[in-house]
Parts: structure tokens; C-alpha cells; sequence
């Protein structure tokens, strides 16, 4: 077949700006603001989850520790290395929510988009394109950046002259003003360096930007300075995207995962990286790819076809190859679109330790929805009986983790789903009196649809139980709430999308199953909070994460992927 014809590359559009903010070591900066005794300045410290590292600072990654290492390694690696306990999220949650509600103060159009705990992408065209619309260029070294226009007092002053930051690519000596590409680009780096300093300054946390005109471009350069620092990068033609996409490894895109790289390698070289070993990431660079006469957007689809393929994924890759990312930072919501609660074990095998544990997670849930769904009121609302609930999810889902086999080292997980029943929303009643309700009448009838895929008795490794299916306000509640109900809808479509194949028939999700129609998303691979796969038990890979195909060790692979479910 011939595919030659069909390698046209794809349009590049440089009309947006978007900022993607990482903070640096996020857990242990999370520990150390909270408890600045733990580790003054360039002590080093790990954050450690069971037996291994979910981060550690920089002082340790000079000294060779790295995030995910075991904890025996990386002791022997710095014995001096201070560890402190992160199996407790609350923490990373609490900051996180709150970071993200400062950064988003600073949007005009909303589109401020978390993923995971510690990255922040943000749509800023708007702000940018008002600034260059106001850009007195006779006099760009005192230059005003204005963050709103109603108030013109409302903003920083800065030197237009050169780009704040790191720049990937060539500063021309006398740059073209009349160029909106370069403008946009040049004040975005401002904006980032001033709302850098301000989450600094103003919460004590560092963190790495990356400044560009997509999701995925943004990311990448962001990455190249790290940390405590921000890249721009400066690519005003097609050919600047794609010279700046060929030199990196194919591993790094974000979207292709480590069993799409395997294929590609596979198709190009005639080999694929060696199995089972720790080592297998691909050297293959993107240029390789891109350039080479096999590959188009329909022999990737050809190639990447398969049980569970995505449909439309060679045109996307293709897409990537070249830098180009059509996807949107999605609208932040006041509601979260899922509220999942979890914990870890070391083999939970007996009924009254489950139900204890379940016990204990339904606890924290109904907690939480109080926290993150009722009304919070203008004013003090003493008595229950004024608050309302913003939101109501209609479904409970229970997931779990364990080990299926132990000497195959098979990490197994499966969830069901089922109605949240109603009296979760009785604000009368005692909360402890609803969690106990909620597991005898909820979880354990789902626990007991799991049983049959437990082997000769139950193994768990991890627990989560998630409410999901939110619906705005509530039949008794007084509509509108002054929120867009279109644009939640939108969001937690999107963000329950890899939720949605369902175990069996039997599951009362009423969104569509299967088969999506819309147009094939270019997704961060963490953005994907932990789905169920069509079948049910899903096997992951030893060396790779079932989910974004990370090579990771198997030891380190369950703090990865609580890592992954981590998304609200
Ligand atoms: P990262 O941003 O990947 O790591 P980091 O912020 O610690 O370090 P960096 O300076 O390189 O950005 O992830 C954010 C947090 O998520 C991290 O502090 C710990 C947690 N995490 C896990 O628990 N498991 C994982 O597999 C990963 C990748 C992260
Ligand atoms: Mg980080």
C-alpha cells in the first residue's frame, strides 16, 4: 500500500498562548513549607510511600536519589537523606486546590485546566493579545503588563526588550515587533515569570513553566529548565515546531506512550526495545519518526490498530510528530467532576479488615462531599437545614487493586459501579450512622460482584471508592446556583470519558458506553484518571503503566498509579 500521498503535514495554528506551570518536588515542598524544620535548606529529603520514593527534593536528586527509587536505594545512594511519610494526600490536595484557585484568579476566560496535583495549563491569549493591543513600543523597557482591564492600576511593570526566562531557539538580534507570533511569546514569558514569583512569594512554592502555543508544546519546553525556572519556546514558523519536536526522544511526547514507541521502533528498525528490562525506554527520536517515508497518518492508524485502539490515533500521532496540539485547557469548574477517597495496604485478605477499611474511606467520602459540594453560603449557614447541595453524583464506584498472583507479580484491578443511594444527602443524619449505611448497603453488594475475580481469597492492595456522575443542583434545590450548568456538563463529560466501558450491563452509568463519536483529543497520559478496561480485570505490564505506558518498575508501580488516581 502506498502511503506516500498522504503525508501532508499537518496545520499548525499559532494563535493561542498557553502557560503550563509544574511545581518542583511537589510533595516534599509540600512537607518542607509545612514543617520547615524537616529539612533546611540543601538537607536532603524523600517523600516515601511504602517502601519506595513518590519524590524527593533537589538537594537529593544532586546526590544521584531519584523519584521512584526504593527507599533501600536510595538510602544507600545518600545515607543522610531525611524521609518523611506521604502516604497521607490530604495534604498535596489541600495545597494543591489552593495554588491552583490563586493561579486561576489571574484568568479572563476561565480555561485553567489542573492535571493531576502538581501542573497547571492556562489559557492566557486573551490576556496577552489585550496587552499587545496597548503595547507602546517606543518605550518597551517600561512597559506595563495589565492583568485587568477594568482596573489599569491592576498589573506589573516589566522590560519588553528580552524575553523573561529561558528562550528554546534564536533571539533574532533585532526582533519584529509588527510579529503578534513573537509578541504573544515575548509577554506570555512576563505573565509567566510574574505568576511564578507571585505563587512563590506569596505561598512559599517553586515551580518550572514552559511558555508556548499548545498544551503539549508548553510542556515540553517547560521541561528543559528545571527547576525554579521557565522556558520559552520561540518558534514563529512550522518548520521552528517541528525542528524543536525532531530532536526529542519519541518516549517524551506526552501521548505516546511506551507501547506505542515500542511499535513505532519496531516498524522503523525492524526491532523492538528488549522486554521485561527496566531499561527499555526508546532511544528512537521524533525526527525519525516523522521523517521517515513509512510513516502517515494512515499507516500509523494501520500500525497502532488493535484491540482497544483508539480510532483517529494515527492522525493524531501524526499530529504530535509535529508539534501540533488542537486540544483546549479545559474550563475549570467550581465542582469537581469525581470525588474518589483511597488507601493502600499491605494485602487486606480478611471481611471484618475490609469492611473496617471501607468503613473508614466512606467516612472520609461523605466528608468530603460536604466539604466540596454544599453550599457554603454567602454567610455563616449555622444550621444544616440552609445548605444545599451544589452537586449530587449519582454513582459509587468501587475499585480495587491486588495482587492476583504473586509469584507472576500480576497487579490486578477491577471496579463496579452502582447508584449512590440517596440518604448520603441527609444532612439530619449522623455521619457515622450514613458510612455504615453506605457500606452494608452500597459497597458490599459491589464487593460481592467483584468476588469472583478474586482467586482463592482476597489480596488488596488498594481500595478507592468514588462518587462520579455529578449532577448539577437537585430537584428540591433552587435552580441556576449562578453557575453554567452547560460548561460543567462539558467538563466532567470529558473528564469521566475513560470511565465510561463498564464492567456489565448490570452498571447503572447511563452515559453512553464504548464507542466515542467526538473528535480524537490529544491527552496527557496522567491526565486519565484509573479506568476500567472493556472486561474488566486489567493486566498491567510489569515494566510499563497500563495507563500512560510509562516505563516503571514493578515495585514502583503502585505508587505510580495511585499517582494516576489522584485526578478528582
Ligand atoms: P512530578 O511533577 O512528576 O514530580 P515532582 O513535582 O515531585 O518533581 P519535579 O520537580 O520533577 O516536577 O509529580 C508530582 C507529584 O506527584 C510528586 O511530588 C509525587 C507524586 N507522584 C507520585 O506519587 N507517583 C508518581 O509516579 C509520580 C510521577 C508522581
Ligand atoms: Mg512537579
Amino acid at each position: 500500500m502506498d502511503f506516500t500521498q498522504s503525508r501532508k503535514p499537518p496545520t499548525h495554528s499559532h494563535n493561542r498562548l498557553i502557560l503550563q506551570f509544574d511545581y518542583d518536588c511537589f510533595y516534599a515542598q509540600v512537607h518542607t513549607i509545612l514543617n520547615p524544620s524537616l529539612a533546611p535548606p540543601g538537607t536532603p529529603l524523600g517523600i516515601k510511600q511504602k517502601n519506595i520514593l513518590a519524590t524527593c527534593n533537589y538537594a537529593a536528586r544532586a546526590r544521584g536519589v531519584r523519584k521512584l527509587m526504593l527507599v533501600t536505594e536510595a538510602s544507600r545512594l545518600c545515607p543522610e537523606l531525611r524521609l518523611v511519610d506521604g502516604e497521607d494526600l490530604t495534604p498535596f490536595r489541600d495545597i494543591s486546590k489552593k495554588l491552583f484557585g490563586f493561579v486561576r484568579g489571574f484568568s479572563w476566560c476561565g480555561r485553567v485546566e489542573r492535571l493531576g496535583l502538581d501542573e497547571i495549563f492556562m489559557d492566557v491569549t486573551d490576556l496577552v493579545d489585550h496587552n499587545i493591543s496597548c503595547l507602546n513600543r517606543n518605550g518597551l523597557e517600561s512597559s506595563f503588563f495589565y492583568l485587568s482591564k477594568q482596573d489599569p492600576e491592576k498589573g506589573f511593570p516589566c522590560d519588553l526588550t528580552t524575553f523573561a526566562g529561558m528562550v528554546e531557539g534564536e533571539v533574532p538580534d533585532k526582533p519584529n515587533y509588527d510579529d503578534v507570533r513573537f509578541l504573544r511569546l515575548l509577554l506570555g514569558s512576563h505573565l509567566a515569570l510574574y505568576l511564578r514569583t507571585r505563587i512563590e512569594d506569596d505561598y512559599g512554592y517553586t515551580s518550572t513553566c514552559g511558555v508556548s502555543t499548545n498544551k503539549v508544546l508548553s510542556k515540553l519546553v517547560g521541561a528543559r529548565h528545571k527547576p525554579r525556572n521557565q522556558t520559552t519556546l520561540l518558534a514563529l514558523t512550522d518548520d521552528d515546531v517541528t525542528n524543536f519536536m525532531d530532536d526529542l526522544k519519541l518516549r517524551s511526547v506526552p501521548g505516546i506512550g511506551f507501547k506505542m514507541a515500542s511499535i513505532l521502533e519496531s516498524h522503523l528498525t525492524g526491532h523492538s526495545p528488549p522486554e521485561n528490562s527496566h531499561e527499555c525506554e526508546s532511544k528512537l527520536k521524533v525526527g525519525q519518526v516523522r521523517k521517515s517515508p513509512k510513516i502517515s497518518p494512515a499507516s500509523l492508524e494501520k500500525m497502532l490498530s488493535g484491540p482497544g485502539a483508539e480510532r483517529g490515533a494515527g492522525s493524531r500521532i501524526w499530529q504530535l510528530l509535529h508539534g501540533v496540539d488542537p486540544s483546549e485547557v479545559k474550563e475549570a469548574s467550581d465542582v469537581p467532576s469525581q470525588i474518589s477517597i483511597e488507601d493502600t495496604y499491605k494485602g487486606l485478605s480478611t471481611m471484618p479488615q475490609i469492611i473496617e477499611e471501607l468503613h473508614k474511606l466512606s467516612h472520609s467520602l461523605l466528608r468530603r462531599m460536604k466539604i466540596d459540594l454544599l453550599t457554603r453560603g454567602d454567610g455563616a449557614l449555622a444550621d444544616a437545614g440552609e445548605q444545599r447541595w451544589l452537586a449530587r453524583p449519582r454513582t459509587l464506584r468501587l475499585s480495587i487493586r491486588s495482587w492476583h498472583n504473586m509469584h507472576a507479580q500480576n497487579y490486578q484491578r477491577a471496579s463496579r459501579s452502582g447508584p449512590l443511594p440517596n440518604f448520603v444527602f441527609d444532612l439530619q443524619s449522623d455521619m457515622e450512622h450514613l458510612a455504615e449505611r453506605l457500606v452494608s448497603e452500597a459497597l458490599l453488594p459491589l464487593l460481592r460482584r467483584l468476588s469472583s475475580e478474586k482467586g482463592p481469597k482476597w489480596n488488596l492492595q488498594l481500595i478507592n471508592i468514588c462518587a462520579a456522575n455529578m449532577v448539577m443542583g437537585a430537584a428540591e434545590d433552587r435552580p441556576g446556583v449562578g453557575r453554567n450548568i452547560a460548561s460543567m456538563f462539558k467538563h466532567q463529560d470529558e473528564a469521566l470519558r475513560p470511565w465510561r466501558v463498564m464492567q456489565d450491563g448490570s452498571d447503572v452509568d447511563d452515559e453512553e458506553t464504548g464507542e466515542r463519536n467526538s473528535p480524537p483529543q490529544v491527552q496527557d497520559p496522567e491526565e486519565t484518571p484509573a479506568s476500567d478496561t472493556e472486561g474488566g480485570w486489567e493486566e498491567s505490564d510489569n515494566d510499563s503503566c497500563p495507563q500512560c505506558g510509562h516505563a516503571i518498575p514493578a515495585f514502583a508501580l503502585a505508587a505510580h498509579l495511585r499517582y494516576h488516581d489522584l485526578e478528582e
